[in-house]
């Protein structure tokens, strides 16, 4: 039987550092190995029997609708709720309240990870906490919110992008929260409104028992175009449990290597993937389904949606390039990041860690 803890995910917002990526894909259906971002998180949450999953949406929400409709494809039940203007994390949730009557989840719709949340559930319900926070160790707290506590693990203090000189502590708020029904009390309705700033501090300022759950396992924010590409690395590089990959290359269905291609390193490839003479593809490095490698093609470290046809002689390094996109013969890539549909000329050398968005640039290739 499913548990009767429900977890909203916030995929409402605009994914602008992620830009071109976002242009066309919400963040949240942007694939990671292959299968959108989303579907890893589902999956995660149904290994702990939380199948009740509110989507709080904003921007571009159909792709979403259309992809996993009712959930019960993939074992769970959508509910999608829907803002008309962005509300931020607590005026999402707060959105959604009607459908939240006991202790519930509430998860960045960015973040990469494999949290227990069973054992963070037995901790918050240990503690009688109204809300509990999921921590995580990072080099730089000064770009995330840096959260000090007691040796109980109760919040002391909740500083947003804290200056360096304030910094006592690396763990960071991880966007995953679990929070009492009672505190959405706090929160007005339709108006913008941010746990992180206002409704945890006002927590601690009411003397109210908020505690944070330190964890070490995997956790990766895919907010720009370099994250997305190092969680890739990662997961390709085993460093998340449950993403153990025991084969070298994990290919989909109908596709054709030529003998001479050389594949070494982790690599994944979709369906209908097709690798011509002489090509060198060294991992980590995903294709997406219907991608068409030319003759002599050199990628590395990259990532490639669907359909993207690199023509002979291609060079591609640490470069993420979205669906439909046609690279020419010759063309050099280093760092770049291609949105949906471009067209490189033949030759042509866009300099390193460019940034192409759809409709920028044209040619034959
Ligand atoms: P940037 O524009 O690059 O900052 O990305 P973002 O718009 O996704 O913002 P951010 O990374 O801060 O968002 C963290 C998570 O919350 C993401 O999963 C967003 O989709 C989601 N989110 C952000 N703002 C809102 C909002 O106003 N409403 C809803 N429903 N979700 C939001």
């Amino acid at each position: 039987m499913s548990s009767t803890v429900k977890a909203v995910i916030l995929v409402g917002g605009q994914g602008t550092r992620l830009r071109p990526l976002t242009c066309n894909t919400p963040k949240s259906m942007v694939p990671v190995l292959n299968i959108p971002f989303l579907e890893h998180v589902l999956r995660n949450l149904k290994a702990h029997d939380i199948t009740d999953i509110i989507l709080a949406q904003h921007h571009l929400p159909a792709p979403m609708l259309q992809y996993f409709g009712d959930g019960a494809r993939f074992g769970v039940h959508l509910t999608y709720v829907m803002e008309d203007s962005p509300r931020g994390s607590a005026g999402a949730v707060k959105n959604a309240e009607k459908y939240l009557k006991n202790t519930f989840l509430v998860l960045n719709g960015d973040i990469f990870h494999n949290r227990d949340f069973t054992d963070m559930l037995a901790f918050h319900r240990r503690n009688h906490a109204k809300a509990t926070i999921d921590l995580a160790p990072v080099e730089d707290p000064t770009i995330y919110g840096m959260v000090d506590t007691d040796e109980q693990c109760r919040v002391k203090r909740f500083i947003e992008k804290p200056k360096r000189e304030d910094v006592t502590t690396n763990l960071i708020n991880a966007g995953t929260w679990i929070i009492e029904p009672e505190v959405l009390q706090r929160i007005l309705p339709d108006v913008k409104c941010s746990f992180e700033r206002e409704i945890f501090p006002s927590l601690i300022h009411d003397g109210e028992p908020l505690y944070a759950y330190p964890s070490y396992r995997y956790w990766m924010d895919m907010g720009t175009p370099e994250k997305y590409l190092q969680l890739h690395r990662d997961l390709l590089d085993d460093k998340c449990e449950g993403y153990p990959s025991d084969r070298n290359v994990i290919k989909g269905k109908n596709c054709r290597i030529h003998p001479t291609a050389k594949l070494s390193g982790k690599i994944v490839l979709g369906d209908n993937c097709t690798v011509a003479a002489g090509a060198k593809i060294t991992g980590p490095v995903v294709l997406g389904s219907g991608c068409r490698i030319g003759r002599r093609v050199v990628i590395e470290d990259s990532v490639l949606w669907d359909n993207v046809k690199v023509r002979a002689r291609a060079v591609l390094r640490s470069s993420v390039i979205a669906n439909d996109c046609a690279i020419g013969a010759e063309v050099y890539l280093r760092d770049a990041v291609l949105g949906d549909h471009i067209r490189l000329p033949t030759g042509s050398k866009p300099e390193t860690g460019v940034r192409l968005f759809p409709e920028e640039m044209s040619g034959n290739t």
